[in-house]
């Protein structure tokens, strides 16, 4: 039986409000921007562990980040335990305070490959992971999972315990079957029936839409952390909410924070790629208040830093302006 009162070895993850990984989403610019605005974690984007064991250069440049983005994790992804073995020892000298498996991406294209939450289906092979992870590296190990592949097929409720025997320190658990894909409502009792059995922390994950909304999910599924995906794209806000300030952006705010991470995607990313990428970004920031759809449809055709500070600048004007005569939705999922 593992220790059950272990003090934690990263209590900022364990114990905290992470930005959840997020493909094509947390990359360093908007990471940079989630831990100024007050989440108290960060994770990489999910890099292929095959990837780096082949020494791929461009998978290599996943791994980069600036030195304000701590306390910040590394996330791995693949199917082959030696993959695992040769990828954490790599990235072990790096500066990352953690090491996170991925056993909960439903994308086909990452299944195929047995990655994922394909992992779900061959609990072995994923605790195998887990050890061989944790035997090339002196990081703590974590682990993100879903409740299961399908609903008749769940993951064991004391997967706690069995993923902590083999070295995890840690579970975040997306409360969705990999069959749901991101559809319907997060099940808080599935994260429940984990936390409640587990002897290590438990991150909950999904829907955490608004402050209440997050604190609830932690609160009512007996986990001690917090993982927030869709909720902060766009609206790194809701870090700062939790934390007991704002939660939304002061007027003028959303224009600077918008032109902050853009600023520092440019450090790293250069012209006119970066604006292509950015759009994907800007258009996250406008939601839920009038004017918002037009916004959009500007967004994704700025080509140059002068565009989307016109941009942000409307929009910023327009999401205050909007308060009194619009009620505002939540931050819708995507
Ligand atoms: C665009 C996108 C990319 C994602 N990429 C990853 C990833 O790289 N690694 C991972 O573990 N989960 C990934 N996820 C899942 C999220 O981390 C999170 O588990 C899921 O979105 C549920 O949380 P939320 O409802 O707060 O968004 C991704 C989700 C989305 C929408």
């Amino acid at each position: 039986m593992v220790e059950t009162n272990s003090p934690s070895p990263i209590p900022f993850y364990t114990h905290g409000i992470t930005m959840a990984p997020m493909a094509g989403v947390t990359d360093s610019a908007f990471r940079r921007i989630c831990i100024k605005l007050g989440a108290t974690c960060l994770v990489t984007e999910m890099v292929t562990a095959a990837g780096l064991s082949r020494k791929s250069v461009k998978t290599k440049n996943m791994l980069k980040f600036h030195e304000d983005e701590q306390p910040l994790g590394v996330q791995l992804f693949g199917a082959k335990p030696e993959d695992f073995a040769r990828s954490s020892a790599l990235v072990t000298p790096l500066g990352f305070k953690f090491i996170d498996i991925n056993a909960g991406c439903p994308v086909k294209r990452v299944l195929r490959s047995g990655s994922g939450s394909s992992l779900l289906g061959d609990i072995p092979r994923l605790l195998e992971i887990i050890r061989v992870t944790k035997e090339n590296t002196d990081l703590p190990v974590t682990v993100k999972i879903r409740l299961g592949l399908t609903y008749d097929n769940p993951v064991p409720d004391n997967i706690g315990e069995l993923v902590a025997e083999a070295g995890a320190c840690a579970v975040a658990v997306h409360g969705r079957f990999r069959a749901d894909f991101f559809s319907g409502e997060v099940n808080k009792e599935g994260i429940k029936r984990i936390a409640d059995l587990s002897p290590i922390p438990v991150i909950a994950n999904g829907d955490s839409t608004s402050v209440e909304a997050a604190l609830k999910l932690r609160d009512e599924t007996n986990s001690t952390g917090l993982l927030i995906g869709r909720g902060a794209w766009g609206n790194p806000w809701i870090f700062r909410g939790i934390a007991g300030g704002n939660p939304n952006p002061e007027p003028g705010e959303m224009h600077s924070v918008i032109m902050e991470q853009l600023q520092m995607m440019m450090e790293y990313v250069p012209a006119p790629q970066v604006f292509h990428i950015f759009r994907g970004h800007l258009v996250q920031y406008f939601r839920g208040f009038y004017g918002a759809a037009q916004l959009r449809k500007k967004a994704v055709s700025t080509e140059s830093i002068h565009d989307v500070d016109i941009v942000a600048k409307e929009a910023d004007i327009a999401k205050h302006a909007s308060k009194e005569d619009f009620c505002e939705e939540q931050q819708p999922l995507h």
